[in-house]
């Protein structure tokens, strides 16, 4: 907001709160305060509610809905929400214009703190990597503690989508593709961002988002159409959303695709039928960035008019930058053609969230310079953020023991266009970068390897490494190191919105300078950098170790040599399948059987299979190694039959068998072999982080219900179908180390 503003501002701040007429302290409960306060509202005032607009000077869309009266229309009350506005101080100005407008309704901030606030953490993907929800909580909160002071009410995070196509750059914002552990991971994003009740001033509001399906976009190309059947829907790409209801998510956000032929911010089967009905959702729905005003390019709405009509019809309570509602529903009410019932409905749940929040008693509770000043600077934050980024890192590959590095080498050549980034640390989607304050990967390494290592660095070439010009300096750099370190991969801005990639190799000749140290014979550990799944088959084939440190926020650096030297040892598993060659893709670990599956990948005549290159996966979801070894043993089963109402617990032991501490993510697999509709081969129902000293074992058991057991039938309904089910334990879908049946019996 305008710094002209706040000036203005800042005297009348006092006054708003005095004067605040809705400000009942009365102990009324916030259902009477919301009726109370909606009976003296005019039509204008309520449409105002629903009517949100961004900052000028910090827009995260394309330019769409007039902001030039903006200041009048806050005063007036013609605005309920505002997003990108950000700071105690910019937030308090503003929030003061809009207490001067006649009942006195404060303004919700919204802003997109997705994986930190200032203090950055891993992109979302990474950090689901971690499969810890302990941390992805505690990262949760400490991005709403710093978002909060600074005045943010409300985060449009957790992005719960389920992605399953590496091309589609905003898998970077979700938990990967399978729809239990990202409905775990909603969860635990949701309860970090909101505590325990709303209304704690260090909690922000969530917002599950985009409903629904918006991950499934067509050749993974953003905002694309979606098409998909129920049961897909139901099982797969609407769970996490379910999880994150239950875990008490605010807000909703609808999403900009269509979902079989509807746009689904028109979609009243979704909004109404399944996320106001069948689930109950009492919070409001926020349409995103002008996708009321897109129903008019998809073809669904004839113009702007229509498209506010249809989406307040279908439950979209409160309009992101179209300029629909403010522009016409005032109108169409008069004119009958949308029920004020549906408007007063919309407002309601605005209201209601604005009470929770404390809002009407006071309107600048959050917006807290000295508390956001502590909470930004805070040093714990940045040590959670070391330690949530070091757990993300997924060892993908370890031949000969390459990794960790031996403390005392006597050199170490750090090479590649990721090596000095500290920009491309943090990712996208951030609202304030702090790249100067990003320790990049050679200091790290410098600063870790201690005053007896020389280090040197070359980085061979930028990011887009369009040509070889610079490999004979790196090469020359690594001839003569111990150890080379390659780091590789995406900058920050190749990943998120918008950022959706036809081709996802290592940009232009990076793989040429992998190959380059090879042929020097200086085969290179190497770091992948990246939002998404990459394709880098030479590397995969050819290199010894390869970390993935997806893009580790703040302290990524510093997180990257902590798990190269050892100091952290890796436990992170892929929560999204990494393919061999774009071609496989959308591809997932639960596939399904066909009726010819290929058993030999040489032999693919008339099986379902393809002639030039396995099904099988570079990198299989739930992958990832360590510095130790794990055995898996003695599984046993409670009993091997279930009634419907019963359960079975599954147990086994898990020992260390390596020479250091380490941690185990243990998972567990279902299959139902024979089904009224065909089941995956494989479906994760549990998993458990497990630490062991070395030498150590645990028993470690897993509770199973029909719940577990049960899926969508034919008929949309929950349904767990009598006879026999495979169960798999082991420590990734293609690592699985126990098997046994039980039975359901009735
Ligand atoms: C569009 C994105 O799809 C959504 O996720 C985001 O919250 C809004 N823009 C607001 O920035």
């Amino acid at each position: 907001m305008t710094r002209n503003l706040i000036a203005r501002s800042a005297a009348t701040a006092l006054l708003a709160l005095i004067a605040n007429g809705a400000s009942a302290a009365d102990g009324a409960a916030i259902p009477q305060r919301v009726e109370a306060l909606l009976r003296q509202m005019t039509l204008e005032e309520k449409v105002g509610q629903l009517h949100q607009l961004s900052d000028k000077e910090f827009i995260t869309g394309p330019e769409s809905a007039e902001r030039r009266n903006l200041e009048s229309d806050l005063r007036a009350g013609k605005v309920g929400s505002m997003l990108n506005v950000k700071g105690a101080a910019d937030t308090r100005a503003v929030q003061a214009i809009a207490m001067q407008s006649r009942l006195k309704i404060p303004l919700l901030f919204g802003l997109d703190v997705i994986h930190g606030y200032e203090t950055i953490f891993p992109v979302p993907l990474g950090e689901a990597a971690s499969w810890d929800l302990e941390a992805i909580e505690q990262a949760a909160r400490i991005a709403a503690r710093e978002a909060s002071a600074s005045g943010i009410h409300w985060t449009f995070a957790p992005m719960v989508d389920i992605g399953r196509d590496p091309r589609w750059g905003r898998v970077m914002e979700g938990a990967g593709e399978d729809a239990f552990l990202g409905s775990r991971i909603a969860e635990a994003r949701v309860r970090g961002f909101q505590g325990a009740k709303l209304g704690g001033t260090s909690s922000v509001m969530a917002t599950a988002k985009h409903f629904a399906a918006y991950g499934a976009a067509t050749a993974g190309r953003d905002y694309n159409a979606v098409d998909m059947s129920d049961q897909l829907l139901y099982e797969t790409y609407l769970p996490p959303f379910k999880a994150a209801l239950d875990a008490g998510a605010a807000t909703f956000m609808n999403s900009f695709n269509t979902l079989n032929g509807v746009p689904a911010t028109g979609s009243a089967f979704l909004q109404r039928d399944i996320l106001k009905g069948a689930w109950g959702f009492k919070g409001f729905v926020v349409s995103d960035w002008n996708s009321i005003g897109e129903m008019v390019p998809h073809g669904y709405a004839a113009d702007l008019s229509d498209a506010a009509a249809k989406a307040i019809t279908a439950g979209s309570d409160m309009d992101m930058e179209s300029n629909a509602y403010a522009g016409s529903l005032a109108q169409l009410v008069g004119a009958g053609k949308v029920d004020v019932k549906l408007v007063d409905d919309a407002v309601r749940r605005v209201l209601t969230k604005k009470f929770e929040l404390g809002l009407f008693d006071d309107p600048y509770r959050f917006s807290d310079a000295q508390r956001e000043k502590q909470a930004v600077n805070d040093p714990a934050h940045r040590a959670a953020a070391r330690a949530t980024a070091a757990k993300s890192m997924v060892l993908l590959k370890n031949d000969d023991g390459a990794l960790p590095i031996k403390r005392g080498v006597k050199s170490i050549a750090v090479i590649g266009p990721l090596a000095d980034a500290r920009r491309d640390l943090e990712g996208g989607w951030i609202v304030k970068s702090h790249a100067e304050r990003v320790v990049n990967l050679v200091d790290a390494i410098r600063a870790q390897a201690g005053s007896g290592t020389r280090v040197s660095f070359a980085a061979g070439c930028d990011i887009a490494c369009a040509g070889d010009g610079g490999f004979a300096a790196a090469v020359a750099a690594a001839r003569d190191a111990d150890v080379v370190v390659l780091a590789v991969g995406e900058s920050w801005e190749m990943s998120g919105e918008a950022k959706s990639r036809a081709d996802i190799g290592l940009p232009g000749r990076q793989g040429q300078l992998f190959e380059a140290l090879k042929a020097a014979g200086r085969t290179p550990v190497v770091v992948i950098l990246a939002g998404r799944p990459l394709v880098f088959e030479n590397v995969a084939e050819q290199a010894k170790a390869i970390l993935y440190a997806w893009l580790p926020g703040s302290e990524g650096g510093n997180a990257i040599a902590d798990v190269l030297f050892g100091a952290v040892n890796p436990s992170a598993k892929l929560p999204m399948t990494f393919p061999r060659h774009q071609g496989q893709i959308p591809i997932t670990y639960q596939q399904y059987q066909t009726g010819r599956p290929v058993t030999d990948p040489r032999d693919v005549l008339y099986k379902s299979g393809y002639i030039d290159m396995p099904n099988t996966p570079r990198y299989a979801f739930g992958h990832g190694l360590g510095y130790t070894t794990f055995a898996y043993r003695d599984m046993k089963v409670s009993q091997d039959t279930m009634k419907a109402d019963g359960k079975i617990t599954l147990s086994f032991t898990l020992a260390n068998t390596g020479a250091v501490a380490g941690t185990e993510i243990v998972q567990l697999y279902l299959r139902d072999p024979v089904a009224s509709t065909v089941r995956p081969l494989q479906e994760l129902k549990g998993f458990q982080k497990v630490v062991l000293a070395p030498g150590k074992q645990q028993q470690v058991s897993f509770t199973l219900n029909r719940d577990s057991l049960a899926y969508f039938n034919r008929k949309l309904q929950w349904v767990a179908e009598p006879g026999r089910f495979e169960l798999m334990v082991g420590a990734a879908s293609n690592d699985i180390r126990l098997r046994t049946n039980i039975e359901l019996t009735d």
